[in-house]
């Protein structure tokens, strides 16, 4: 397989000081592709992910962004396309948890959740499919004029009882993904998800970072270990690639077979 495969691609990776983000704007610059690190708050690890992007031979840039916020998303998405020139590829990544029983729950904790998660993904989407329907198919980088992955989650599928905001956000996620998937297939915009399952970032670290715990998540996952953030970036710069140039609407469920309903190995 071609390890260059995003050569003279411009991708723009939300939340991506952290956890999966940091995992998938390394994959997408080793396969090639200029990356734009958003982040919010402070801007030492988003450099720290620039530095390791230049030092290994590629192009990163750090640019901060709420992406809850119109005016934030789209005064980054002019930063990003004056400095690469344009924009090939979106992941909407950057999300978040406010966990609460639903008896207690805080509408600032819902709306908190949905803002970041859904409408987050909704304003950089637009920006992005703008700029891709802007400029066109460019054959020589890419036989699609843009590529959007949106990092879900198995609770797109798994209800999760004490995180309903974070649950709804996901399931929304779903349909929000196929239903810009049906509208921009036409102007040659790829636009899929990826599911992961449980992978080590500081969002979970409580349910991996003891043995009892991992021992516990584990019998939620069939193949035997927690996944790491690796695990999705070889899975999104694929994504993002004319290897998956027939690839629209999908979800990419990447969870060791966690929502292949391991209870259900014995018994039923
Ligand atoms: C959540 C994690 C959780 C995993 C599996 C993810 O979407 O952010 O906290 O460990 O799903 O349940």
């Amino acid at each position: 397989m071609d390890s260059q495969r995003l050569k003279g691609q411009k991708a723009l990776v939300t939340g991506a000081a952290s956890g999966i983000g940091r995992g998938i704007a390394r994959a997408l610059a080793q396969a090639g592709a200029a990356v734009v690190v958003n982040y919010i708050g402070d801007s030492r690890p988003a450099d720290e992910v620039v530095a390791e992007i230049q030092s290994a031979g590629g192009t990163a840039l750090a640019i901060e962004a709420d992406v809850s916020r119109e005016d934030q998303v789209q005064k980054m998405f002019q930063k990003a396309i004056q400095a690469f020139g344009t924009l090939d590829i979106l992941v909407n990544n950057a999300g978040i948890q406010r966990d609460a029983p639903f008896l207690q729950m805080t509408l600032e904790q819902w709306n908190t959740v949905l803002s970041v998660n859904l409408t987050g993904y909704f304003l950089c989407a637009r920006e992005a499919a703008r700029e891709f329907v802007r400029r066109g198919v460019v054959p020589s980088v890419s036989r699609a004029a843009g590529k959007i992955i949106c990092i879900s989650s198995v609770h797109e599928i798994i209800p999760w009882a004490g995180h309903c905001d974070y649950a709804a956000s996901k399931g929304g996620i779903m349909m929000f993904m196929k239903t810009i998937a049906q509208e921009l297939a036409p102007q040659r915009i790829r636009v899929n998800s990826i599911a992961p399952g449980a992978i080590k970032t500081a969002i979970n670290r409580k349910a991996w970072d003891t043995p009892q715990a991992e021992a516990n998540l584990l019998k939620l996952i069939p193949c035997g270990r927690v996944g790491i953030p690796e695990d999705i970036g070889s899975v999104a710069a694929w994504l993002a690639s004319d290897d998956a140039d027939y690839v629209t609407g999908a979800t990419l469920i990447a969870d060791g077979g966690m929502t292949l309903y391991p209870s259900f190995e014995h018994g039923g």
